[in-house]
């Protein structure tokens, strides 16, 4: 269907072990998913096809993500309810749509391709487009903004703190400088900066040098980490007892919050170490299904690159 929008298409990563994680094979019966990233639904897509009883609860704060999942999702259009909003609100939404349980909760963390692909969008340093980065387009804070007001300490601890950049103080010192003469309006102006405040430590084998800045721009203009941390308590609470919680991330960042909050609701007993006798009356609210994070294999690789970089993590509600 040609519906007249430029199409950037998105390869679902860790496709059928995602799936199988979340669905353990179930091919029948009463089966509710909750995909808080829909992108262009391809994990969605794969559960409604293999369960044709299973229903979908479906959010993306980007509303292009929703207008093309609602015609990829076409073929089961009576068993989803799409909505446009960020995963922080996680229960507000599934409370409006009337879901209070589900058997199955996935994220798929960060940016997908057509977003990163879009020059308008202004996710990549590689082409050039207005500095935007907002995953929801409705939103204020676009990282031009960010770059424009925010003073030398807020950017250096954003680059520090999102990007892991050593170079956090120059890189924060260069943009306050450079904007004096012209505010900062597009993706190469950024890049050039980052380019030349890092081109000194660069190192062999390491990302081009504005990748991180660019990630650490992109995390704060959505607020990606604190939208982490909200949704998976959201999560954890909606989730029926032995409903499976999925999670792919593509930087430790966003790993470590997955993996930290993962393990403390998986933690038998919060008494201090020593204690006699329990006294916590903790009870723990998961229990992990994946040791050490699954990543792609060598075929996914080859043909989606960007699957390198995730780490899918699962855990199971108990009772
Ligand atoms: C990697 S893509 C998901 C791709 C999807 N699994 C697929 O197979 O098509 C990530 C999506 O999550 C969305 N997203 C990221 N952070 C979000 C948040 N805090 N709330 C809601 N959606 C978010 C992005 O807009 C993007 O569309």
């Amino acid at each position: 269907m040609n519906s007249g929008h430029t199409e950037f298409s998105h390869i679902p990563v860790l496709a059928e072990q995602t799936v199988s994680l979340l669905t353990e094979g179930r091919t029948s019966g009463r089966f509710r998913m909750i995909d808080c990233t829909l992108g262009r639904g391809g994990h969605s897509a794969r559960v409604l096809r293999q369960n044709p009883e299973a229903r979908l609860l479906g959010l993306d704060r980007d509303p292009e993500a929703i207008a093309r999942s609602r015609e990829n999702l076409a073929f089961a259009a009576d068993r989803i309810t799409l909505v446009q909003s960020d995963f922080a609100h996680l229960s507000q939404v599934a409370e409006q749509a009337g879901w209070d349980g589900a058997d199955a909760i996935l994220m798929d963390l960060g940016v997908s391709s057509p977003q990163i692909d879009d020059p308008k969008r202004g996710f990549s340093f590689r082409s050039n487009g207005p500095l935007d980065m907002r995953m929801d387009t409705g939103t204020e804070r676009t990282a031009a903004r960010v770059l424009n007001t925010y003073d030398g300490k807020a950017l250096e601890r954003i680059f520090r703190e999102y990007g892991e950049l050593r170079e956090a103080r120059f890189l924060a010192r260069a943009v306050v400088e450079k904007r004096e003469e012209k505010p900062f309006e597009t993706t190469f102006q950024f890049a050039e900066v980052c380019d030349k405040v890092l081109k000194r430590s660069a190192r062999r084998g390491a990302p081009p040098a504005p990748t991180l800045c660019f990630q650490a721009l992109r995390i704060e203009v959505n607020d990606e980490l604190g939208q982490l941390q909200s949704a998976l308590e959201a999560a954890t609470e909606l989730l029926n007892p032995g409903g499976v919680l999925a999670v792919i991330s593509f930087h430790s960042l966003e790993d470590r919050i997955v993996k930290r909050f993962m393990n403390d609701m998986a933690m038998k007993c919060k008494c201090p170490p020593g204690c006699p006798v329990c006294i916590c009356n903790w009870h723990p609210k998961l229990e992990i299904l994946t040791r050490k994070p699954v990543t792609a294999e060598k075929d996914e690789l080859r043909a989606n690159p960007r699957a390198a970089c995730a780490k899918l993590r699962g855990a199971r509600k108990l009772q």
